[in-house]
């Protein structure tokens, strides 16, 4: 079965290329199932799934809409307090049932909890709930995310990497059956700084000026991966995903 993932979609522009093309790269890749890191966006129309990251309370309104959410989720760590739930579990098109877990890295970003405390108990629970399990791990530190996959590996099907918005060139399935990619990229703008408007970005790292960051325009591109698995959750294939919108 397919599994096709979208990485970080960005401001209105990414918003806009998932809502445009994410029913035609669903029929191009044969996807049973879509999940989209949509951290920097409002929603992820046409995904079953919808993770988030970093940013996940920064909007306003959105706390008690994740508490109700079964399939927008925001990272597992973020603290007992937080609203919302970090793991998910739904039915793909061919009837399989599969566990999107949504976790942060520790490394340079503001994390709540160690991803290394309550990873192992989180990805249990979502062995016990479906054989397919996918996790977005969004992350800083390739460092970190090459060491959570290998921790993972032949636990879960795949980890997949985010948060950078840089497509990494290491997609690969582990000896255990795990397929991992350290970042799979943006699904935005790509003439760009990660996103943001290239001369308001580099403005604000050349001047220490508080900027006001705006998405750019140019060049957009959904990127990602699609990952090919049996039913019983064993990675088989993992395949960038990146097209021009
Ligand atoms: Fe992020």
């Amino acid at each position: 079965m397919n599994i096709l993932f979208l990485a970080d979609v960005f401001g209105v522009p990414g918003r806009r290329a998932v809502e445009e093309h994410l029913t035609t790269l669903r029929e191009r890749y044969d996807a049973d199932l879509a999940i989209v890191n949509g951290e920097n966006a409002a929603d992820g129309a046409g995904a079953d799934v919808v993770t988030l990251g970093n940013h996940t309370y920064r909007r306003s309104g959105i706390a008690p809409y994740l508490a109700v959410s079964e399939r927008v989720i925001r990272p597992a760590n973020s603290g007992a307090e937080a609203p919302g739930r970090g793991l998910a579990v739904v039915e793909a098109r061919n009837g399989v049932r599969v566990a999107v877990l949504n976790v942060l890295g520790q490394l340079f970003l503001p994390t709540p909890v160690s991803p290394w405390e309550m990873i192992d108990e989180l990805v249990d629970e979502a062995r016990a709930a479906a054989p397919v399990v996918i996790v977005d791990f969004h992350a800083e530190a390739t460092s970190e995310k090459v060491a959570l996959a290998t921790w993972l590996d032949g636990r879960v099907t795949a980890v997949i990497g985010t948060h950078t918005h840089i497509q990494t060139n290491d997609a690969r399935i582990l000896p255990g059956g795990t397929a991992a990619i350290s970042d799979a990229g943006m699904t935005g703008p790509h003439d760009s700084v990660i996103g943001v408007k290239s001369e308001l970005a580099i403005a604000r790292m050349r001047m220490r000026l508080p900027v006001r960051f705006e998405p750019a325009e140019g060049d957009v591109r959904l990127e990602g991966v699609l990952v090919t698995c049996t039913e019983t959750g064993r990675a088989e294939e993992i395949e960038l995903v990146r097209v021009p919108a």
